[in-house]
């Protein structure tokens, strides 16, 4: 579904991203791992548009997407999860979540004005939406608490959450489980498997946690100084002599 050919991206001297291939599977969770540095924050920049490649070309589902910017890569299903930043935490959970539809729905101004009915029900849609969502992440208790009361955990919920608002090709998760509790990291992996089987969500999720890759990922690939080392199951990875070497040479 997302495929990626010969991509380049250099900052000043350092090859942040050398010459990458590579090809995420519809309906696949893939990890991507790999030391500090090995270029992996950089791959999702790249992907959600966020940063332009030197070159190299990237592709959704046979769409050359190189070079769209970050809002028509969300129009196109490319979602990113974002911590739920500073101005939204004096929002409530359930308008969190309302406020991410509208954008995919791309209603112009002009519609708005010309029927209002529309809207309405558009809204009390997108309300109903909210509702189901928070119904299948358990935060329905929570529906009208500022997202910033929320827990760690329950701030990830809801981050994955806002990506069930619109319909997603692929997310992205950077490190989602990074300073969250074992049991908080479960219950989010019990979110992405459950959205992966009962929804057919795609994933790509950089991890640092091999028991949680290991739960949750397959394939896993493997970067390492801007290029793919491998890619293959996680106990194939797990035991490739490349693959020990570049994770004790830096660590
Ligand atoms: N905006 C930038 N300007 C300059 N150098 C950058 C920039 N972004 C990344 N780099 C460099 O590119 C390389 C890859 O960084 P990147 O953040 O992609 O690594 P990473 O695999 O995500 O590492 P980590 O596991 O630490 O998050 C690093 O050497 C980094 O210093
Ligand atoms: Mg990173």
């Amino acid at each position: 579904m997302l495929g990626i050919k010969n991509l380049y991206k250099s900052f000043g001297g350092i090859k942040a991203i050398n010459n990458v291939t590579l090809e995420i599977e519809k309906s696949s969770i893939t990890a991507l791992i790999g030391p500090n540095g090995a270029g992996k924050t950089t791959l999702f920049n790249l992907i959600n548009g966020s940063i332009k490649p030197d070159s190299g070309t990237i592709k959704l589902n046979d769409m050359n997407i190189s070079g769209y910017e970050p809002h028509q890569l969300f129009n196109l299903g490319i979602l990113r999860t974002f911590q739920i930043a500073h101005e939204f935490s004096s929002l409530t959970v359930k308008d969190n979540l309302m406020m991410v539809s509208p954008n995919q729905i791309g209603e112009s101004i002009l519609q708005t004005w010309l029927s209002p009915k529309k809207i309405r029900i558009e809204e009390s849609e997108i309300s109903k939406k909210a509702n189901e969502v928070m119904d299948f992440l358990q935060l329905k208790h929570l529906a009208n608490e500022y997202a910033g009361n929320l827990s760690g955990g329950q701030k990830k919920l809801l981050e994955l959450g806002r990506t069930m608002m619109v319909k997603p090709e692929i997310v992205l998760l950077d490190e989602v489980g990074a300073g969250v509790n074992r049991t908080l990291l479960n219950t989010i992996g019990d979110a992405i498997l459950r959205l992966n089987k009962e929804y057919n969500y795609t994933f790509c999720m950089i991890e640092h946690d091999i028991e949680f890759i290991s739960r949750l990922c397959d394939p896993v690939i493997v970067m390492a100084e801007g290029s793919i080392l491998m890619t293959d199951n996680i106990s194939k990875v797990r035991e490739n002599e490349k693959v020990i070497e570049v994770y004790l040479g830096k660590n």
